[in-house]
């Protein structure tokens, strides 16, 4: 059985060790970050570390790698202070795995990679088309990680779109109707199961399954 101390993970070879570790934390969220620079090119990029951060105020974020190399996703977001979320379907996995390529800055990930923008009122960055939930988020806050240099980026959800009739009478959203994909590390996409929804778990209490 394959046994790792730190000292014996900091040494194995350099991609080796991105597979390894990047896979480790088992699925994660598929999202298309999109952006817009002060000169008018639109950008779209994959990320995988979209995480929740609170419902009160609703807030979102992700984790930007360090700044070693432009980031267009990072400079359009503190040149004009928004950005949106759209979730990555099963359906356009691999036309979002390409906007992980390094197109200059330029050049619009929405057309080179094949998926179409859309504004919405008055939202000043493009959503995808082709996303089933939509999300767009003005920039609140960056957190640099000193461990690494990397940053946690959040924002503030100022509008949120899904489709027509997907929202249950409680709030819950069905992401296996929406064809929601997720991802394994850096290279590896899923399609979504649903294995149990379960209420609020008491001490003592047997679990309670819901619909
Ligand atoms: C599956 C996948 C997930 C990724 N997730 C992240 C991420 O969470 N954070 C990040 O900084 N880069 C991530 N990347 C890399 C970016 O997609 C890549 O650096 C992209 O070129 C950034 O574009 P930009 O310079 O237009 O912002 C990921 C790449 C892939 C293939």
């Amino acid at each position: 059985m394959p046994k790792f101390e730190f000292e014996d993970l900091i040494k194995l070879e350099k991609y080796y060790k991105i597979a390894l570790i990047n896979k480790i934390a088992g699925l994660k969220s598929a999202n298309l970050i999109g952006t817009k620079s002060n000169s008018g090119t639109s950008n779209l990029a994959i990320f995988n570390s979209v995480v929740h951060i609170g419902a009160t105020p609703p807030l979102m974020g992700f984790i930007l790698r360090p700044l070693t190399v432009d980031r267009h996703t990072y400079s359009n977001i503190k040149e004009n202070g928004h950005f949106t979320i759209n979730q990555v379907t099963t359906a356009i996995h691999q036309k979002a795995h390409q906007t992980s390529a390094k197109y200059d800055q330029g050049v619009s990930e929405f057309e080179e990679c094949g998926l179409k923008e859309i504004y919405i009122d008055d939202f000043p960055v493009p959503f995808v088309v082709e996303s089933n939930i939509q999300i767009g988020l003005s920039f609140q806050e960056e957190h640099l990680i000193a461990a690494n240099n990397t940053r946690l980026m959040i924002g503030r959800i100022e509008k949120l779109i899904l489709p027509d009739e997907v929202i249950k009478e409680d709030g819950d959203i069905d992401l296996v109707a929406l064809d929601t994909a997720a991802i394994g590390g850096l290279d590896t996409y899923y399609a979504a199961k649903r294995i149990g929804r379960y209420g609020y778990a008491r001490v003592k209490e047997a679990i309670k399954k819901l619909d």
